[in-house]
């Protein structure tokens, strides 16, 4: 329920003032017993002539600001507090939730619009390390929180799929290669490869020219050049997909940049036409003096174009077919500078969507007293951190499940510790703002208590489990749009409904910052006001049977907000563990 909406409509119609700066002004006060919502009177004072505090008491006074799901409205000084009646707070906000199930949060604000989202975008024949996870998870979160709030949203992986290294693997791999190794673990065998050459170049310069011969021939078209890109191609993203649908994630679009490198020659003609190129030691370059930043450059001093170049035909295409309303790129904030460059030749060349672009950053990953089997130098590899993750999460099942005397198949057993431990890793990254460098604990992230996957699933699956208790005793939730959900009024039923409630804002707040963890924080946040409620009030053993079925619906609105917003995450729930 909009509540403060409604209040903004009623405060509109009574004292004349914008609708919207209404909205504008209205506050959440910081403490309960300041109500729900407040109306600074200040800005009235103007127009009225009269001192706020005048103002907020005849407001009060006038009885025109009751509306029915107000229990009270206090004047206190030059302020105007709304109180939500509880009950019907409960009974609305229980019956949105109960009604709408996985589709809560869902709103159509984005009807119409298109957002692209780009997101991962690994190297081939380069390992998927932890780095590269923090653009997945954020990006595929992202993606989803736009569809939720009804975008349509085209995902991309901007496979960096180009450039002088597969000269130097197809030089390599006809040397070296060793085709059984490379079908059992493609990326292990591209890179033993790609590290021998750089080995052996040291002392082999004509590697170096046989490596700059194959990428020439590999530009050009040539078959057998382009053949074996292709494989290393292929065979890669046989291994990044294996990965992609571990996580649930899906892609709409693969086009890399070896795709734009065909429509560079279009970027520098259309740059040329507009005069925006000039040389600079050699290279052609664009001039960004007027943006604050350093010249991009286009062609380089022996006229090959580079990233940037592939970038800006990129978005080119991206406009043309898809006609975006925002494009984004989850992508390092090691590449700010880069984005800003590349948007700002656009702008320059007069395309008004550039200030449609936007380059989501986000920061490092790190590692407290853990270990991994590293391979090229300090790399940790996205699957070991999941493998291990996994594993551990599997001990902690095992255990609880002994202490619990709670009987599990081997296959249960595999399939919770499987979403409960990628959850755990998941979640890791997007439990802070994104900027915020992330260190990896497993104290930390598998803690059942914590601000983790394991502490939100293990309270869904819990509550489920207390659903499934009353339904053996013949007790079903009260249905939505019952009157018993106005019993549920205590201080803690309360402060979780209100959490409940602030659920849908936090989608869309998430949205216009690019931060999923506006969604973990609040999901997090009802877990806990959950807890809260659990520990002080029996549901089971409610005084009346009416109480127990309400109080049952929110155990039911619990599990569908959190599922919801795990969801959202890219987290699956599991139903008992
Ligand atoms: N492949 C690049 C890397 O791994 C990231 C690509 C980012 N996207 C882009 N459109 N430039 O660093």
């Amino acid at each position: 329920m909009d509540y403060k909406s409604e209040i903004a409509v009623k405060l509109s119609e009574v004292t004349g003032l914008e609708l919207d700066q209404i909205n504008k002004l209205i506050e959440i006060p910081p403490q309960v017993d300041m109500g729900d919502y407040a109306f600074p009177c200040f800005a009235l004072a103007k127009t009225m002539h009269k001192a706020p505090q005048m103002i907020s008491q005849e407001l009060k006074e006038s009885g025109k600001l009751d509306l029915p799901f107000l229990s009270e409205v206090k004047n206190v000084g030059p302020y105007l507090n709304f109180f939500i009646d509880r009950g019907v707070y409960a009974y609305d906000t229980v019956t949105e939730i109960n009604n709408l199930k996985d589709d809560y949060g869902k709103d159509n604000m984005g009807d119409g619009k298109t957002v692209i989202v780009e997101f991962s975008s690994p190297n081939i024949a380069k390992p998927f390390h932890v780095g590269h996870a923090f653009t997945t998870i954020i990006g595929n979160s992202l993606s989803k929180i736009y569809d939720k709030l009804g975008y349509k949203v085209v995902k991309m992986n901007h496979l960096g799929d180009y450039g002088t290294q597969f000269g130097k693997l197809i030089t390599a791999y006809r040397l070296w290669g060793d085709e059984e190794a490379l079908n059992k673990a493609p990326i292990d065998e591209l890179l033993r490869i790609y590290v021998k050459f750089h080995e052996e170049e040291k002392n082999d310069p004509s590697l170096t020219d046989s490596a700059r011969e194959n990428f020439k021939k590999l530009e050009d078209g040539c078959e057998e050049e382009v053949a074996l890109w292709q494989k290393f191609r292929d065979m890669s993203l046989v291994v990044f997909n294996e990965l992609y649908d571990r996580m649930g994630v899906t892609f709409d679009n693969y086009n890399g940049e070896s795709y734009y490198a065909k429509m560079a020659d279009q970027v520098v003609g259309m740059l040329k036409e507009k005069g925006l190129l000039v040389e600079s030691e050699g290279a052609q370059v664009v001039d960004l003096e007027e943006y604050g930043v350093p010249p991009c450059i286009i062609l380089k001093s022996d006229g090959t174009t580079i990233y940037g170049t592939r970038d800006i035909a990129a978005i080119l295409y991206r406009y043309e077919n898809y006609h975006f309303d925002k494009n984004i790129y989850v992508v390092g904030t090691p590449q700010a500078l880069h984005f800003k460059q590349v948007f700002s030749v656009l702008k320059k060349a007069g395309y008004d969507f550039a200030d449609n672009c936007e380059h989501v950053g986000f920061g490092l990953v790190k590692f407290k007293n853990m270990k991994f089997s590293t391979r090229d130098g300090n790399i940790v590899l996205l699957e070991d951190l999941i493998n291990e993750s996994v594993a551990k999460t599997r001990e902690v099942i095992v255990e609880n499940s002994k202490t619990r005397g709670v009987e599990m198949s081997e296959e249960e057993i595999s399939e919770i510790a499987e979403k409960v431990g990628l959850g755990a890793v998941i979640y890791t990254y997007v439990k802070s703002g994104r900027e915020r460098d992330i260190v990896f604990s497993w104290e930390e992230m598998l803690d059942f208590e914590g601000d983790t996957a394991p502490y939100l699933i293990y309270t869904y699956a819990r509550t489920k489990s207390i659903l499934r208790k009353a339904l053996e005793q013949g007790i079903k939730p009260s249905q939505a749009g019952s009157d018993s959900l106005k019993f549920l009024n205590s201080d803690e039923e309360y402060q979780l409904v209100r959490s409940l409630n602030d659920f849908p804002g936090s989608i869309v707040k998430a949205m216009n910052s690019n931060e999923p963890f506006m969604i973990s924080r609040q999901i997090s946040t009802c877990a806990r006001n959950f807890n809260r409620f659990y520990n002080n009030s029996s549901i089971l053993g409610a005084d009346t049977q009416e109480l127990k079925e309400a109080r049952l619906a929110l155990c039911e609105a619990l599990c569908n907000t959190l599922k919801a917003g795990l969801d959202l995450l890219g987290i699956g729930v599991v139903e008992r563990m």
